[in-house]
């Protein structure tokens, strides 16, 4: 296993070439000695054709396979519920790993995954690129700092496009043995974790969820409303749905016990942040977009995340080369993953519930 202090390249592995996986491999090239040697997918071609396009070497076809090569660190770009068997064997080998949002589908697997991770001594990351911005940064230094004072409210808006083929092209999408949910599992999770980044722990959610739109091919929510409380005593709202047209944007605020405000605002989806909220004594600057804009592909919302998936790929690397903590550790991801898990819990029982239970997530379409 690579160890801290190991000098000579790192050599990392790319596992499922689908629509992320090049965002991956860009940003390790991005870093001063590393390697992406190898890539593999259960679609022998589509994993030729990945390592023809982006010039990797060896485009591989089993995990042991890949491992025998040498890799240092995999990163894991295959759909959520097969995150599970492929961290684990990296783990078994010793192999260090950044994984995909969401870690997997329910908490137990989850559980699983950061406990292997533990006993084998790697370093474990989840994919939360929008930490990274510097906008996320800047509030989280402004709750840090007691600027705004003790965070008493949150309000989250994560409103956005999706069409049909978003989920009929990709057969793995909106079924809840494949996808594990709709948009909270995939689209909104990246904002339930900043909030807990932010606010911490929570304590329970009730959760409205229907599926509005998508219904004629997603058997998942496209559409949800939340409340929370947060462990701090903090109370927040976080509203989410892709039934969006056109899609107005994803934002947070955090509002302190001073009565200071802070936010950003991503809009269109996939552009960094701006703070469009930030009402902090002498320093109150607010912004909106004064045009609504056309909704964009998905090939553009991902290759608009490449330069943070960049960031939080050069933030792992340095962690696995010093032996320290990566900027979001599987044990964050859990921690997200289980407040989800209490938010589908409260979709299906009409009731506030609790994260932390083993439940599994439902396997029963949410009704109105
Ligand atoms: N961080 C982000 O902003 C972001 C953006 C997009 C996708 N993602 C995440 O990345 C993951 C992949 O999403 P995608 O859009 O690239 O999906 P995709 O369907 O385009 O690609 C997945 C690839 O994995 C392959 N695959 C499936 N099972 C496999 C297995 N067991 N071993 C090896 N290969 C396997 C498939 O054949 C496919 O090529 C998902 O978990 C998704 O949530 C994250």
């Amino acid at each position: 296993m690579r160890t801290a202090g190991d000098v000579g390249p790192l050599r990392a592995g790319i596992v499922g070439c689908g629509a992320i996986a090049g965002n991956h491999v860009s940003a390790y090239r991005g870093v001063d000695g590393v390697e992406v040697v190898a890539c593999i997918d259960i679609d022998e071609d589509r994993a030729r054709t990945f390592a023809a396009e982006h010039a990797i070497t060896q485009p591989v076809s089993s995990l042991d396979e890949l491992f025998d090569l040498g890799v240092d660190v995999i990163s894991v770009c295959t759909p959520h519920p097969t995150h599970e068997a492929v961290v684990i064997a990296a783990a078994e080998r010793g192999v260090h790993v950044l994984c995909e949002k969401p870690i997997t589908i329910d908490v137990a697997s989850a559980e699983r995954m950061v406990e292997a991770c533990e006993l084998a001594g790697i370093t474990f990351g989840c994919v939360f690129q929008r930490r990274l911005w510097p906008s996320a940064k800047r509030i989280r230094a402004a709750i840090e700092d007691g600027r705004i004072g003790e965070p008493i409210l949150a309000r989250i808006e994560v409103l956005l496009h999706r069409d049909s083929s978003y989920y009929t092209a990709t057969p793995w999408r909106g079924t809840w043995a494949t996808d594990g949910g709709g948009v909270l599992m995939t689209q909104a999770i990246h904002y339930v974790d900043l909030l807990q980044w932010y606010l911490g722990d929570v304590e329970w959610v009730m959760t409205a969820a229907d599926t509005f739109t998508h219904g004629d091919h997603i058997e998942v929510e496209d559409t949800l409303a939340t409340t929370m409380r947060m462990s701090s005593g903090a109370i927040a709202q976080f509203t989410a749905s892709t039934a969006l047209t056109p899609g107005l944007g994803q934002r947070i605020a955090i509002t302190g016990a001073a009565g200071c405000t802070v936010g950003l605002f991503e809009y269109p989806e996939g552009t960094e942040a701006v703070n469009d909220v930030w009402a902090v004594p002498g320093q109150a600057a607010y912004s909106y977009p004064s045009e609504i804009l056309a909704d964009r592909s998905l090939d553009r919302i991902n290759s608009a995340l490449a330069p943070f998936h960049a960031e939080q790929i050069t933030d792992f690397v340095a962690a696995v080369r010093a032996g320290t903590a990566p900027a979001v550790t599987g044990d964050d991801a859990l921690r997200s993953l289980r407040t989800m898990s209490a938010m589908y819990r409260s979709m299906s029982s009409g009731r506030p519930e609790r994260p932390g239970d083993l439940q599994p997530l439902h396997t029963e379409r949410t009704s109105r």
